[in-house]
């Protein structure tokens, strides 16, 4: 959607994120290699691939966490050099599936104490009225993770970097995340960098996304056009899975399995 893509002007605006040639690892080894990626202003930008594809070592790079190895990399303006903790006074936001509560403080009392207003976090989750005063201990995972999406949101974050936030969670909650993410993306111009396993219903929500596998870019576009080429992103996920049961025991000694992007399955 381009609601958001140009100003009064007629210029682009500086992207959210801009990534060129970035190159993250551990060690001496990349395990995200030269990557280009972009996220604009209201934009959903989906990020998939296999499991240990290089998704969260991304993610975890633009949030200032690791350092770059090599290539470019620019979020909210600014090279992010900073911790997490810092940076989210700059507008950003990080949501994993790891829920981001007080569990023995009561779904009230986490708001506030997280300077969120109840009205603004119910707006977003109404079904979270009626479990105000219960302990966030005892809600239901959906529950929790609204919660926690709730506290994110509520501060009105530029860029939201989202980790697998529906994991483990049943497909009507899944949607109910994903459509409040989406709808604040396109109401507020907040961009959303987002890792999702549920690739199909996150392609309902998504106006791009990018497919990584072994650490690089192996498919971006549109939604649409990655939901017409739905069996190649999938193909992605299994190829993915093969190569780390090849590859998980190489290690330094890479032998003649090169694990580019010449691997079974996806190709072409
Ligand atoms: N802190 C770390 N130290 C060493 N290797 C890591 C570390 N974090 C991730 N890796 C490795 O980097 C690769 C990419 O991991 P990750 O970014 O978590 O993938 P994804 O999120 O796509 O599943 C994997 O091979 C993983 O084992
Ligand atoms: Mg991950």
């Amino acid at each position: 959607m381009s609601a958001v893509a140009s100003h009064g002007n007629g210029t682009t605006p500086e992207p959210l994120v801009e990534a060129r040639g970035l190159s993250v690892g551990f060690g001496s080894q990349p395990v995200v290699r030269g990557i280009d990626l972009r996220v604009g202003a209201g934009e959903v930008v989906l990020l998939l691939g296999p499991n240990g594809a290089g998704k969260t070592t991304t993610l975890l790079c633009l949030a200032g966490e690791y350092r770059p190895m090599g290539g470019e990399v620019s979020v909210l303006g600014v090279e992010p050099r900073t911790p997490l903790h810092r940076r989210a006074r700059q507008g950003l936001a990080f949501v994993t599936e790891e829920r981001s509560i007080f569990r023995s403080l009561s779904t009230a009392d986490n708001l506030r104490a997280g300077d969120v207003s109840i009205e603004a976090a119910l707006e977003l989750f109404p079904e979270l009225e009626k479990r105000l005063s219960v302990r966030a201990g005892l809600l239901s995972g959906g529950e929790q993770q609204m919660l926690t999406l709730a506290r994110a949101l509520s501060r009105k974050p530029r860029l939201l970097l989202a980790d697998e936030l529906s994991l483990g969670l049943g497909p009507l909650v899944v949607k109910r995340l994903l459509d409040a993410v989406a709808r604040v993306a396109k109401e507020s111009g907040m961009g959303v960098l987002l890792v999702e396993q549920h690739v199909r219903k996150a392609l309902r929500y998504a106006d791009r996304g990018y497919v990584m596998r072994q650490g690089e870019i192996v498919l971006e576009g549109s939604a649409n056009r990655l939901h017409e080429r739905i069996g190649e992103v999938e193909d992605s996920y299994l190829a993915g899975a093969e190569n780390r049961l090849i590859t998980t025991h190489v290690g330094d000694q890479r032998g003649g399995a090169e694990t580019g992007t010449a691997s079974p399955g996806a190709s072409g």
